[in-house]
């Protein structure tokens, strides 16, 4: 949990690429090209069930750990995230994000704690607030769906920043070093809109991957956000 603490660390922004939108055919030297701008690596598993598409699993993630040190974020769009924690603990994810609308939360949060790995919640774009709420004291990011997830390059949701700004304010209410993360559409116009809403991880895909050169994608990325940040117009 120690490397979560945005606050702690000094550190306010944390940019991580999705490889989703990597050359799956040449994915370690993709991540090396983007490993210097980036701070976490976001990777997407999907099941064909949960959401109408299929990614990677543990092998590859194990694969990847042999060639980075980065933290690896896995976003488990899953319908039996369960049955592959401890697969996704031994392959060196670093965190495991479920989400709400699969149900038995608390007991994967639990065991995504027990594993040894950050615990995060992560909710779609129609799914509210309330269905995190009942959880923020046992997890260590919320994840906001900034579009329906399954596949990249869709275009993000505004109308979501509502519940990032109400996820940051429950958090801060709380005490919580939980962060708020958002996920789907974000490039340097979007970033901005969820750091004034309170984001503090930023997850992109295509506008990282899609660009010829990705770590300087990347850096403008984080330098659009932290610019938002730093005009002060931050609020939640
Ligand atoms: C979508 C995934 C995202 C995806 C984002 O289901 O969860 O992580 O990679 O891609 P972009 O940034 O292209 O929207
Ligand atoms: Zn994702």
């Amino acid at each position: 949990m120690d490397d979560l603490q945005v606050r702690d660390a000094g550190v306010e922004i944390l940019l991580a690429p999705s490889v989703l939108s990597a050359d799956f055919g040449n994915l370690a030297e993709a991540v090396g090209e983007v490993a210097p701008a980036a701070d976490w690596l976001h990777i997407d598993v999907m099941d064909g069930h949960f959401v109408p598409n299929l990614t990677v699993g543990p092998p590859v993630v194990a694969s990847l750990r042999n060639h980075t040190g980065l933290y690896f974020d896995c976003h488990l769009m899953m319908t039996n995230p369960g049955d592959h924690l401890e697969a996704f603990a031994k392959a060196g994810a670093n965190g495991c994000t479920v989400h709400v609308e699969v149900g038995s939360t608390r007991e994967l949060l639990s065991e995504i704690g027990h594993l040894g790995m950050a615990a995060g919640l992560a909710m779609n774009p129609d799914t509210p607030f309330d269905a995190v709420e009942p959880y923020l004291d046992e997890v260590d990011l919320v994840l906001c769906m900034t579009v329906f997830p399954g596949f990249g390059g869709q275009a993000f949701m505004p109308e979501v920043l509502e519940k990032v700004a109400l996820s940051r304010a429950a958090l801060e209410a709380r005490g919580s070093g939980a962060l708020v993360e958002v996920d789907g559409g974000i490039d340097e116009q979007t970033a901005a809109l969820t750091v004034r809403a309170g984001a503090q991880v930023l997850v992109s895909g295509s506008a990282v991957f899609g660009h010829e050169r990705p770590w300087e994608a990347a850096r403008r990325l984080r330098q659009a956000a932290l610019k938002e940040l730093a005009s002060g117009q931050v609020g939640w």
